[in-house]
């Protein structure tokens, strides 16, 4: 299991695509087109947005029942895929997935007009909207487009009730029946190879001894129930997102491996203590990169974080963690990292708050440990080894990957 350990955007898909190698089946369990999972391999870069990290090496790839996807993303994504010579036959939807309609994409553009200031800066993909409607139980389901009289009937009945809000609510055009039906008829013979029932194939595989890999999508400081509520994503995140997301039973996963930048990004609203101050947060950003996969915005940036860190090995269980980006602290003679945060009382604390009053007030400790001023290789110097040496004694957990660079083989193994 992979999952990201702060607020997305770790490296996830570069690590889900190393480990993928040697794993026969990628799953991933949340979330839809808000992911840009990015892989760069043989000169060429690939962005994934529904697709699993094991496509690339031709994986059994299963987008499970806890995803959303859109379908006009979903068919770009595999033509995509497919122009540049990567097969895109052994991918497998769940037929329980949701699906995102345009009025999910319009619903959350115009909310997030409408919130103005007190925007999330969500990824206006649809997202929020699409789970609300699970929620409700007015969601329409991939297996919903396979038979067009339920699909009709499932429009007519969310239509009725969208098109109000459209109008009345958002000022927006309603959608018209027909058209959409239509229009989603053809999506469906389109998906339709691919529809299957992923919960019993990832059961069949586990019970075969074949090696499955769960990717997370987002990250934990983006989880519905855990993470930095309102500013987070609407699905599970976690660790245990995995097991209802596919549909196997949480003993089921035996290892979980947390990924996390050596510093930390955000992208959109919400609170960020070791957020970088000043004119220093754009070296930052432009050293690692830091604009969005998806949106192409500018990703906040600060240092690594270990109180949060500390957290997410907790809502986790992570068994040991994948340290990204290590390259990109090369370039610093001192690094701050945060190792507790100032409470709005006075005391200090290692723990993440629970209220969030305190996290939105607080104010980050920081330590300086020293940089090492080079490139990385295989063989770490001893500044950075120690930085990575501290991130574990801190967290009591084993630093397994460093990556030193975007390349698929830029990553050095610590044992
Ligand atoms: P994900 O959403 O967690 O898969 O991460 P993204 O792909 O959105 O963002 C991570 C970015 O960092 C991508 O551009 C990766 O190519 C890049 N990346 C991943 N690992 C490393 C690393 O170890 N060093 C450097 N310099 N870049 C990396
Ligand atoms: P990956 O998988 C970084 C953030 C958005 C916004 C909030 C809600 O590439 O790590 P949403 O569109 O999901 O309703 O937006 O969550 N967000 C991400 N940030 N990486 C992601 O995915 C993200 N997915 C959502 O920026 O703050
Ligand atoms: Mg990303």
């Amino acid at each position: 299991m992979i999952v990201g350990a702060q607020w997305g955007d770790e490296g996830k898909g570069k690590i889900v695509d190393l480990l993928a190698q040697r794993a026969d089946v990628v799953c991933r369990y949340n979330g839809g087109p808000n992911a840009g999972h990015t892989i760069v391999a043989d000169g060429e870069t690939y962005k994934l947005r529904h697709m699993p990290s094991g496509i690339l090496w031709g994986k059994e790839c299963v987008i499970g029942a806890g995803c959303v996807v859109d379908p006009p993303v979903f068919v770009e994504e595999l033509d995509d895929l497919e122009g540049r010579g990567i097969p895109t036959t052994r991918v497998h939807l769940s037929s329980n997935a949701h699906v995102i309609m345009p009025w999910h994409v319009v619903i959350d553009r115009a909310g997030e007009r409408r919130l103005g200031k007190l925007r999330i800066g969500t990824t206006k993909r649809g997202i929020g909207p699409t789970y609300a409607d699970k929620a409700l139980r007015l969601g329409i389901r991939v297996q919903d487009l396979l038979d067009p009289k339920i699909l009709r009937q499932k429009l007519e009945v969310a239509l009725a009730e969208k098109n109000v809000w459209l109008e009345a609510v958002y000022g927006a055009a309603p959608l018209e029946l027909e058209e959409l039906a239509a229009r989603y008829e053809q999506h469906a013979q389109r998906l339709r190879p691919f529809i299957a029932d992923t919960s019993l194939l990832v059961d069949r595989a586990l019970r075969d001894r074949r090696s499955v890999l769960f990717e997370g999508a987002h990250g934990t400081l983006l989880d519905l129930d855990h993470g930095t509520y309102p500013f987070v994503t609407s699905s599970s995140t976690l660790a245990g997102g995995a097991a209802s997301g596919i549909g196997i039973g949480p003993t089921r996963i035996d290892d979980v491996i947390g990924v996390a930048k050596a510093y930390v990004t955000r992208v959109g609203e919400g609170p960020f203590p070791s957020e970088i101050e000043g004119p220093a947060q754009q070296r930052m950003r432009e050293l690692g990169g830091e604009f969005g996969t998806v949106t192409g915005r500018d990703r906040r940036c600060g240092w690594l974080d270990l109180v949060a860190l500390r957290y997410a090995v907790r809502l986790n269980g992570i068994t040991s963690l994948a340290l990204t980006k290590l390259d990109v602290l090369s370039a610093f003679a001192e690094i701050p990292v945060c190792v507790r945060y100032l409470l709005p009382d006075g005391s200090e604390t290692e723990e993440f708050p629970a209220h969030q009053s305190d996290f939105h007030h607080c104010r980050p400790v920081y330590e300086t440990l020293p940089g090492w001023e080079e490139p990385l290789d295989d063989e770490l110097p001893p500044a950075a080894r120690a930085y990575v040496d501290r991130v574990e004694r801190e967290l009591d957990v084993a630093v397994s990957l460093v990556g030193t660079g975007a390349e698929r083989e830029r990553v050095v193994a610590l044992s």
